[in-house]
């Protein structure tokens, strides 16, 4: 038997619709999938069945564009000589889904690893963008582990407002400093936000959706170069078709995603993290999606292989530009070039293209020093998140790269103890408290305060809230204190530029050292040995841990849906990617698992 004729015969479409063994079964499977137009040659002569797990919706604005490259990856498909079929996946919007997104990406993870395992499928294009979007699919493709390679849908066009770029999410917290300070009202607020959002796409900074979709690129899941195309260029498209023909590809060489997502392509991607400015839901993430390959990945490699890693990328939040200049400047190649010519890469990791990093790469170089950085002349020396731990958490990040002048002068900078600091903390029960507090002069915040907000952990408020970044009171904005030190259990927004403690773990929800924090409790926070501890007797916290009473309804409020109580109950933490624990031992279940059943 020739290769080719090999091949086909054990592609796993074959079983559902052309297996002389299991006739009746076989008829039922195919005359479905001619109703819609498609011819029984077509079925039934061995071509790829290529699945494209649709993202976008009109509930899903950031990937809603994938609806119309989808039809461009079906025409690469079909050139290739692979059948396409497309469908849609669990949305998820990051600004639309309340509570969180954060809540389905583990929703959105188990549906599209049924479909994957379920349906006769020899491969996937996954369409990625919006923040969630990406690790769901991602981790998806790992459980499995079919072909599969991610189409990113491209950030949208740069936000302008009186001749400045407005950048997403970015402009909300400085307009709601804004707003805050009296120098708008609520009108004005809203015009000034919705200017950053010019076109389709997903968020023009660098915060979670163009961090995870250059990621992505990094890691070898999509071809090079093409993650920062925003998303209505006509190069979006053209990569589409690309994509399309790619995957038939990929199927005819049994390419899996274990074959790409290897530990040197997670350390790869840590580093470019860094230099891309990256958001700090990246470690949850690619944590997750590397337990589901069964890759070790933990958080002390994002401070082992990331930290030291200069700023390379001008973006906001970190920087001035936004996803237009990103692409221009030439993209994730661009630095990875830096980072590569500076020894920082595993050049041998293998890519979806069949072809290795380095061999990607080439000469890759930067087209415009303003928004990309050479290496040995970076926007900052040692940008990456750093871990921290103490007797509140075990693990928290910290993003280097927004620290700004005004904070590092007022807190890291006391000469008798530089990069530590020491101060009372006022601690918030959520956001909705802090919303309501946080302008009570009573609390007595002052710039030496530190602000708490605990429940908002993958537990507490299920799924993780994006609010740590916590602004200071009006007053204190009006007197020029733009940030105060903020520690929380819950994320932040990629996009914001606040330096945070946050993603801490074990959460307050399930017992963790924030939930024996008391508002007047001194926090001492210590960068050099990266630890954070509360100033508390040891005698008190284990009182105060005595009293401490895990529930439901009295800790954290009780669940609304049925997938919030189950998401609740089998959960992993942050540090870990809070995935669903007992979801990880099912691994390339394509191969390990064998077969699913028939369905009659
Ligand atoms: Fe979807 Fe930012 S909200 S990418
Ligand atoms: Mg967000």
């Amino acid at each position: 038997m020739s290769q080719e004729t090999q091949a086909v015969q054990t592609r796993r479409s074959r079983a559902w619709f052309n297996n002389p063994d299991n006739a009746d079964m076989t008829a039922l499977y195919v005359e479905r999938y001619l109703n819609f137009g498609l011819s029984l040659e077509e079925i039934q002569g061995g071509r790829p069945i290529i699945g494209i797990a649709q993202s976008g919706s009109d509930l899903v604005p950031c990937n809603r564009h994938h609806l119309v490259l989808a039809e461009r990856v079906k025409a690469g498909i079909i050139e290739a000589g692979g059948i396409p079929l497309e469908f849609p996946t669990h949305p998820l919007q990051e600004t639309g889904k309340r509570p969180t997104a954060g809540l389905d990406r583990n929703l959105a993870y188990l549906g599209l690893v049924e479909v994957l395992y379920g349906y006769p499928l020899d491969g996937v294009v996954l369409t990625i963008g919006c923040d969630k979007t990406t690790p769901a699919a991602l981790m998806a493709a790992a459980t499995v582990n079919i072909p599969a390679i991610a189409l990113s849908v491209g950030p949208m066009l740069n936000g302008w407002y009186k001749g400045e770029r407005t950048g997403s999410g970015t402009i909300v917290w400085r307009a709601r400093q804004m707003l805050a300070a009296g120098e708008i009202d609520y009108a004005g607020f809203v015009k000034l936000v919705a200017s950053s959002a010019p076109s389709t796409g997903y968020c023009n900074t660098m915060g979670t959706a163009t961090t995870m979709n250059s990621l992505a690129e990094a890691l070898g899941m999509s071809l090079p170069g093409s993650a920062a195309i925003p998303a209505p260029y006509r190069d979006r498209q053209e990569v589409a078709w690309e994509t399309g023909r790619r995957i038939v590809e990929m199927v005819e060489a049994d390419r899996k995603p274990s074959d790409v997502l290897t530990r040197s392509a997670f350390l790869n991607a840590i580093r470019v993290n860094s230099a891309i400015g990256g958001s700090t839901n990246a470690p949850i993430h690619l944590n997750a999606i590397a337990r589901h390959v069964g890759v070790e990945l933990g958080l002390s490699d994002w401070e082992e292989h990331g930290a030291d890693v200069p700023l390379l990328v001008n973006l906001q939040p970190a920087g001035e530009y936004l996803g237009e200049d990103y692409y221009r400047a030439g993209g994730v190649p661009a630095v990875m070039g830096e980072l590569h010519r500076a020894g920082l890469l595993h050049g041998d990791a293998l890519t979806v293209n069949g072809r290795t990093v380095a061999e990607n790469i080439g000469d890759a170089q930067i087209e415009d020093e303003k928004v990309i950085r050479p290496f040995d002349r970076p926007l900052k020396e040692a940008a990456g998140l750093t871990v921290l731990s103490g007797n509140l958490f075990d693990g928290a990040v910290m993003k280097l790269s927004v620290i700004s002048d005004e904070f590092r002068e007022r807190y890291l900078s006391d000469p008798a103890s530089p990069g530590a600091f020491e101060a009372k903390v006022v601690v918030f029960d959520g956001p909705e408290d802090y919303h309501h507090r946080i302008d009570d002069p009573e609390l007595g915040i002052d710039d030496r305060t530190i602000l708490v907000i605990r429940g908002a952990g993958p537990v507490g408020y299920p799924g993780g809230a994006e609010v740590v970044n916590m602004r200071p009171p009006a007053a204190l904005i009006r007197s020029g204190v733009h940030a105060l030190p903020c520690i929380g259990d819950g994320r932040q927004s990629g996009t914001s530029g606040s330096p945070s403690i946050l993603n801490a773990s074990p959460e307050a929800a399930v017992g963790g050292g924030l939930a024996l924090l008391r508002t007047g409790d001194r926090v001492r926070v210590d960068l050099n040995s990266r630890r954070v501890d509360m100033l508390v007797e040891a005698d008190e916290i284990e009182r105060r841990s005595g009293e401490l009473r895990i529930i439901e309804g009295e800790l954290y409020p009780t669940s609304q849906t049925p997938w919030q109580e189950i998401q609740r109950s089998i959960v992993g933490q942050f540090d870990t990617g809070a995935v669903l624990e007992p979801a990880v031992k099912y691994q390339r279940i394509a191969q390990t698992r064998g077969l699913p059943r028939d369905s009659h």
